[in-house]
């Protein structure tokens, strides 16, 4: 069985898609999973199911038709009649990268059912078209963090580097319950980005030195500085409106259960939200966000690398 971990970007979403850095990390115990059932089915078919256990037809999801015509032209084969079953914890449309954990399960999949090796690189690349489908103008990030499961410092169009973690950090993800497109939260960015009226271009750049800094704090452990930054990059990113309500509701409970800091994380206007939380405040924090209204609450330690 394939399987891929779920993602969420510490700082520097939207910014990202104008070149700026952006940090993000794996959340490994949420993750995606697929898995050949037949090998003697009449036509090739997907069978996902949905958090609910209920079958989703292979045909409403365009996206997950690329992923297999790209991989199939990778692999020189033509479709197999097979069904793969794909399975996923992660929640749809929350800033949490389920598409591309999805994608990148089925291209695995694939390439296991023809014991051909895809290389992590290309796995990506395939991944990045899919993306496009679900976002429009991706900035490859999440394909990134997924595919290659590990924490990135990520520069649109350059080298993946590798970031350097210098304690582990504890971080809660506080899901609103409510769904939001990417897609349509990085097509109103462009459109302030344009106008000349607006300070869209000066704070897609100061999101980026928020980035810059976060690395730094990052490396030396400074867990204090990091919570000042997500505070900073939350308030940016309110300001390029694709902050909510409740986002904005659960960044506030949690700065004052005493999470060292919180923002939006991913596509905004809904799905989560990240608090950096101590071992003295990860249960208050976590009851805090459940009373104002989180429908789930899933924590995550920030491993420290070597
Ligand atoms: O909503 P998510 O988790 O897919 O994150 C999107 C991140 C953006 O920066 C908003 C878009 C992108 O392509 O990088």
């Amino acid at each position: 069985m394939s399987s891929a971990s779920a993602k969420i970007i510490l700082f520097g979403e939207h910014a990202v898609v104008y070149g700026q850095p952006a940090i993000a990390v794996p959340v490994s115990a949420l993750r995606a999973y697929a898995e050949v059932v037949s090998t003697d089915v009449e036509q090739f078919q997907i069978i996902a199911r949905d958090l609910n256990n209920k079958a989703i037809t292979f045909d409403e999801h365009e996206p997950l038709l690329k992923v297999v015509h790209l991989t199939l032209e990778r692999l020189g084969k033509t479709i197999p009649d097979i069904a793969i079953e794909v399975r996923s914890d992660i929640p749809i449309a929350s800033g949490l990268g389920s598409g591309a954990a999805i994608s990148t399960v089925i291209v695995r999949a694939l390439a296991d059912y023809f014991v051909f090796f895809l290389s992590d690189e290309i796995v990506n690349q395939i991944v990045f078209e899919s993306e496009k489908l679900h976002h429009g103008t991706p900035s490859g990030i999440d394909n990134t963090v997924i595919v290659y499961e590990k924490a990135v410092y990520f520069v649109r169009e350059q080298a993946i580097e590798s970031i350097k973690i210098a304690t582990p950090l504890k971080l809660l993800i506080g899901n609103t319950g409510r769904t939001a497109l990417t897609k349509h939260a990085v097509g109103d960015v462009a459109r302030l980005y344009e106008d000349k009226s607006t300070n869209a271009k000066q704070i897609v750049n100061q999101i980026g030195i928020i980035a810059e800094k976060a690395r730094v704090a990052l490396e030396n452990g400074d867990a204090e500085l990091l919570g000042k930054l997500m505070n900073e990059n939350h308030r940016l990113l309110r300001d390029l409106t694709v902050s909510s309500n409740e986002l904005d509701t659960l960044v506030k409970v949690a700065t004052d259960a005493g999470a060292y800091g919180a923002k939006l994380s991913g596509g905004g206007r809904g799905g989560n939200m990240i608090a950096l939380v101590s071992d003295e405040t990860q249960a208050v924090v976590e009851q805090a966000l459940l009373d104002a209204g989180a429908v789930s609450v899933v924590s995550t330690i920030l491993e420290a690398t070597d």
